[in-house]
């Protein structure tokens, strides 16, 4: 069919005879030539068409449209001087045609433009149920040419360290993860379930018990939650499993690997060892276990200095066993007028949309005169103050912003207010790769709703060895990668032991029998020899939407679901007939809200 690509063609080809295929990217007639745009995978190419040099072809180029699928021959020219795109890769050429095929012509018109030249925003929804025009296009071609980039390098790296990629059922028991299942009917076994898996967490453990010692997968996980930019319903991770390593070894061996990504995708050398942060100074910190480290704005808990102040919102918060806590926002004051952090302003809204009863707000004028509700003003006496400006590094021009209440509360709305803020005041430098391990996490955290004790992670970390004799408070042996304030990876070391796996479960409200019941095989397989082992998993369409500088993995997803985990261009997910049901032994009990 073709001879070269379009996007290879230099100045070197000069007089070679050529056959390209490819999309006409776009047609042009100038005064009675025609220039054509082909376009193919790798670039587009300049192709001339001379009434006069050949005139059959020059009618038959009169008829493409954008998109028409050609195969074109002819010979490399060079351009003339005057003529040369210096932006194009093949501009020093062009392709004179003597001969053209359509491939395929273009019926109705295109939903939209394919090229660069015509790009213009286009909706989402209309995106997706087009995928295939829209996968033309030059950004969807340049990210998912870098996934590929990024799935490659990785299996090279880790075969390089002796992985074995193995791959693990999608029909399967539930794995918990913390999110829904996506279930699907056994036929045979009637009424009876498989799940599909949240992560390969279960198998790839019982892969190192099975002596594979290192397995590494590119694995396809799906989880039912509530959607957002960052997250399918079914994703992909990079799943690793070792045996015989410490924590310490399973972090720099990881860095390695993403030190080698970030090289091989963008050139870039990421300094390695990344810092190490505990979860709770991270919490403290900022507020989130997923800081984003590239500008300041911590937090500081002031909770001991405002407990006695007359401020009632600040000292019951206290005495409810809450805190307040403080965001100093350097030259707030200019920056920052009262009109947005008062009810009604943007900044507030951050606040309560987190779940904030309010931000109360201190403003330091000179000399440090302080400017702010009456009721603060009115009970804080002068060492106090200077206390509180103190501990809260505060100059003259800083503004200063409270979180009062629930820890969990203020965390969350000052993590919020502190993003909202870093965006709006562009404290956020370009081009800055900030990754930092968070770890000693804690084993688990208490679930309100359900009040119980639940696996922050899920059920298989390791406590850390000083904690063992305290699980409801113990520190788990994991750790996360965070990357500009975004989760791109977790693990941990897990637990290798059937009566300590036993345990866990027990304290987190398992009965025995259903302990039993849902991880026996795992807790079995523990008893044969289960080597100390512990993983990690990256979300590899966020790794990928990071280095692409996307804003969205779907813009790294060839065929995503939109965020009503819906696909447009299939439309699935889709009715069945009622015979499949029954072959399912499946009844529907769905009713069409406006028949309630
Ligand atoms: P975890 O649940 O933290 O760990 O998932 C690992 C990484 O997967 C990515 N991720 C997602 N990406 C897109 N859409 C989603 N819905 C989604 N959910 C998670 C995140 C996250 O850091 N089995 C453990 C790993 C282990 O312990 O080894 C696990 O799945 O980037």
């Amino acid at each position: 069919m073709r001879t070269h690509y379009c996007g290879e063609l230099r100045s070197t080809h000069g007089r070679q005879e050529v056959t390209l295929c490819g999309w006409v990217d776009r047609c042009r007639d100038h005064g009675g030539v025609i220039f054509i745009d082909l376009r193919d995978r790798t670039g587009t190419v300049q192709v001339t068409v001379d009434p006069e040099g050949s005139p059959q072809v020059f009618r038959q180029a009169e008829q493409v449209r954008n998109e028409t699928v050609l195969r074109i021959s002819g010979a490399v020219r060079l351009r003339p001087e005057a003529s040369v795109n210096p932006k194009l890769a093949t501009g020093a050429v062009e392709v004179v045609a003597t001969g053209l095929t359509v491939l395929n012509s273009i019926k109705g018109t295109l939903p939209f433009a394919v090229s660069v030249h015509d790009e213009e925003p286009v909706r989402e929804e209309l995106r997706l149920r087009h995928r295939y025009l829209d996968l033309r296009r030059q950004r969807m071609q340049r990210n998912l040419a870098l996934r590929h980039q990024v799935m490659q390098t990785a299996r090279r790296f880790l075969d390089e360290q002796g992985f074995l990629e193995v791959e693990t059922p999608m029909l399967t028991r539930s794995t918990p993860e913390g999110a829904r299942d996506y279930l699907v009917p056994s036929r045979v076994c009637g009424g009876e379930w498989f799940a599909l898996p949240q992560s390969p967490q279960l198998f790839k453990q019982l892969l190192m018990v099975g002596g594979l010692e290192r397995y590494y997968q590119l694995a396809r996980c799906f989880r039912d939650e509530d959607l957002r930019a960052d997250r399918q319903p079914e994703f992909t991770q990079l799943d690793l499993e070792m045996s015989f390593l410490s924590q310490e070894q399973i972090l720099t061996l990881n860095e390695h690997l993403v030190a080698r990504l970030w090289k091989t995708a963008l050139g870039v050398e990421v300094p390695i060892p990344f810092p190490r942060l505990r979860w709770s100074e991270a919490m403290a910190r900022y507020g989130t276990d997923c800081p984003d480290t590239r500008y300041g704005l911590e937090l500081t808990d002031v909770s001991d200095l405002v407990a006695g102040l007359n401020f009632k919102v600040f000292s019951q918060a206290v005495a409810r066993g809450g805190v307040v806590k403080c965001l100093a926002v350097p030259r707030g004051n200019e920056r920052l007028s009262n009109v947005r952090i008062k009810p009604g302003g943007d900044v507030f809204a951050e606040a309560t949309s987190a779940g904030a009863g309010g931000l109360a707000y201190i403003r330091v004028r000179e000399q440090g005169v302080l400017d702010t509700i009456g009721a603060i003003k009115d009970s804080l006496g002068p060492e106090q103050a200077r206390a509180l400006l103190e501990r809260c590094g505060a100059e003259p021009g800083t503004l200063l912003l409270f979180g009062a209440g629930e820890a969990a509360t203020v965390n969350k709305a000052l993590d919020r207010v502190r993003q909202f803020l870093a965006r709006e005041l562009q404290l956020i430098p370009a081009n800055t790769w900030n990754f930092a391990w968070v770890v000693d996490f804690p084993l688990l955290a208490w679930n309100k709703e359900d009040q119980r004790l639940e696996a922050l992670h899920h059920p298989f970390c390791a406590p850390h060895p000083a904690d063992v004799h305290n699980l409801p408070q113990a520190r788990a042996q994991a750790y996360d990668l965070v990357l500009n304030g975004l989760e791109v990876a977790g693990g941990s070391l897990r637990i290798h032991s059937a009566t300590l796996q036993q345990q866990v479960l027990e304290v987190m409200g398992f009965s025995a029998e259903e302990a039993r019941r849902q991880f026996g095989f795992l807790m079995d397989a523990m008893e044969m020899g289960a080597p100390p082992h512990g993983g990690i998993a990256y979300g590899l369409d966020r790794l990928v939407m990071l280095l692409a500088g996307e804003e969205s993995i779907r813009d790294t997803i060839a065929f995503p679901k939109t965020q009503q985990a819906r696909c447009p261009l299939t439309a699935a997910p889709g009715p069945v007939d009622a015979r499949q049901l029954k072959e399912l032994h499946v009844a529907s009990t769905w009713v069409e809200p406006h028949q309630n």
